[in-house]
């Protein structure tokens, strides 16, 4: 199979993890630091033994059978049986975990997993020292960006000036905005809650002061409030 036909495959076989940003990216999280704890319990465990195992000891005698030489390449006993299925072993959790990281990555790169009415595209301009924020109706905001709870945004994201970076962690969006280019990233909204936006590329003497807020709001008091927003009064 080729790469883009076994994403998908992988991804209706819920293999891959999808949903929400957030939910991927935990995934991909524990997903590496419970494999890569278990490997290191092997690797330390096994070494250890060995090291017990063929310690120095006065009554030993002077050929133990399998005892590695220095200098010697060890076959690890049963001609080589063990140094290849620790080679095998290590390449099926290398080659799996790359393919399904990437399907992971793919899956959150590419375009947002709901098209339609809970979906909103927000146009993000950065400049120094700060973010504009464009909606849909026409309105703009500084500073602040507004958004409906339990949403699919859609994030156009590009500067005015220099290059930035725009990221809000707890959203798990972070992309370049690029003068005359435009990005696109998506995130999904769930409760109500404020974060902080922040500019993740030094950009001059304001870099650090480069905030907006991030307010997530209860449907209704949104729409009160994207009611009154016109693309004048803003
Ligand atoms: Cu904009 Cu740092």
């Amino acid at each position: 199979m080729t790469d883009s036909a076994m994403i998908p495959a992988l991804l209706q076989g819920g293999i891959i993890p999808t949903g929400s940003r957030v939910n991927v990216f935990s995934e991909i999280y524990w997903v590496f630091l419970i494999l890569g704890t278990l490997v290191g319990v092997v690797v330390i465990a096994y070494m250890l033994y060995n090291a017990y195992k063929y310690r120095e000891r006065d009554d030993a005698p002077d050929t133990v059978e399998d005892r590695p030489v220095l200098g010697e390449v060890p076959t690890g006993g049963g001609k080589g049986r063990k140094l290849f299925l620790s080679f095998a072993i290590s390449a099926v959790i290398v080659i799996s975990l790359v393919v399904w990281t990437y399907g992971a990555l793919a899956y959150v790169e590419n375009e947002p997993p709901t098209q339609g009415e809970d979906t909103m595209e927000i146009e993000v301009v950065g400049y120094q020292f700060g973010w504009e924020f464009h909606y849909p109706n026409g309105a703009t905001t500084d500073g602040e960006l507004r958004l409906p709870e339990d949403t699919t945004v859609v994030f156009k994201v590009t500067s005015d000036d220099v290059f930035h970076n725009f990221g809000i962690p707890e959203l798990r969006v972070k992309v370049d905005a690029i003068p005359g280019e435009t990005t696109t990233t998506w995130a999904q909204t769930e409760e109500p809650a404020t974060y902080e936006a922040k500019c993740y590329e030094l950009c001059g003497a304001g870099h650090s002061y480069m905030t907006a807020e991030v307010v997530v709001m209860e449907q209704s008091e949104f729409d009160t409030w994207y009611a009154n927003q016109t693309a004048e009064g803003s």
